[in-house]
């Protein structure tokens, strides 16, 4: 299993319906998608028509409460832990022995049950953040192509480090993505220079593929379908396609064509 996260602190960047778009590439291309929300906003829970009330949630997982496999609902050819409103108070609720390690050993759990597993993070550094990125083989850095959009990419690039210092040498940093661009206008320009200037930084990259402003996205989540099915010959379908087939010949580099090998076999 190979497990991924496109997280940031900064909220409406595209953290969300970027997980949404991986997981429903991969699951089309024939592979097993477990996806884990940890937002207690729980946006990636109900666009998957996931049930939040009265079910094992992600927190339980974290507190040790209920096994992933339990937890897990099977929708539409993927399965989803769904986050709780609770998730907010992760920190106050999880045993503080070995906090930062939870999810990733509940994950190791289903390890050969799933080829990818694709965790959805709040917009801050905490706990719930942490937990992902300590699990995560693979971190995608989604950016909106506005004035303000790169001032966390720093922040985040500290706790990246800090990451791969004391709980996950293993993290591969993906890229940072370009989300809701418009190539047209001049800022973007200049966001794609700080965003190049900023990878160089972190050591990584930022994607070729970016993703245009478009309403399909909104619209797709509304009616809680994935892009790909909503709107498969839009533009932004197009893009996501072309970032994910980007992402995803890196981590299968890294894998040593492992992950190739999923789609083929449907
Ligand atoms: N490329 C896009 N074009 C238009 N709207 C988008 C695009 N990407 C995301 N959105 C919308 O922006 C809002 C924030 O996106 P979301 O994925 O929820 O961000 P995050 O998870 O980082 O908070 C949502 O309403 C989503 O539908
Ligand atoms: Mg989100």
């Amino acid at each position: 299993m190979i497990t991924l996260a496109a997280a940031s602190q900064k909220g409406g960047v595209a953290k969300t319906t970027t997980n949404l778009a991986i997981g429903a590439k991969l699951a089309q291309d024939g592979a097993r998608v477990l996806y884990i929300d940890l937002d207690p906003q729980m946006n990636l829970s109900t666009t998957l028509k996931a049930q939040t009330a009265g079910v094992a949630s992600s927190l339980d997982v974290l507190t040790g409460d209920a096994a992933i496999a339990d937890a897990a609902q099977h929708i539409d050819g993927y399965a989803v832990v769904p986050a709780s409103r609770l998730n907010g108070k992760a920190d106050d609720l999880m045993p503080s022995v070995g906090k930062d390690y939870r999810l990733r050993k509940a994950l190791e759990t289903v390890a050969d049950q799933y080829d990818y597993a694709i965790l959805d993070t709040p917009p801050a550094l905490g706990t719930l953040t942490v937990n992902a990125l300590t699990a995560a083989d693979w971190v995608v850095i989604p950016a909106q192509a506005d004035a303000y959009s790169l001032d966390g990419v720093t922040d985040l690039a500290a706790t990246i480090q800090a990451i791969r210092e004391y709980t996950n040498p293993n993290l591969n940093i993906g890229g940072i993505l370009l989300t809701r661009y418009n190539p047209r206008t001049s800022i973007s320009k200049i966001i794609h220079e700080d965003a190049e200037a900023m990878a160089q930084e972190l050591g990584t990259k930022v994607f070729r593929a970016w993703i245009p402003e478009a309403t399909v996205v909104k619209e797709s989540q509304a009616v809680k379908q994935s892009l790909f099915d909503y709107a498969p010959t839009s533009k932004a379908a197009y893009h996501y396609r072309f970032f994910i087939e980007e992402l995803m010949e890196d981590v299968d580099a890294v894998a040593g064509g492992k992950a190739k090998e999923v789609g083929s076999n449907g």
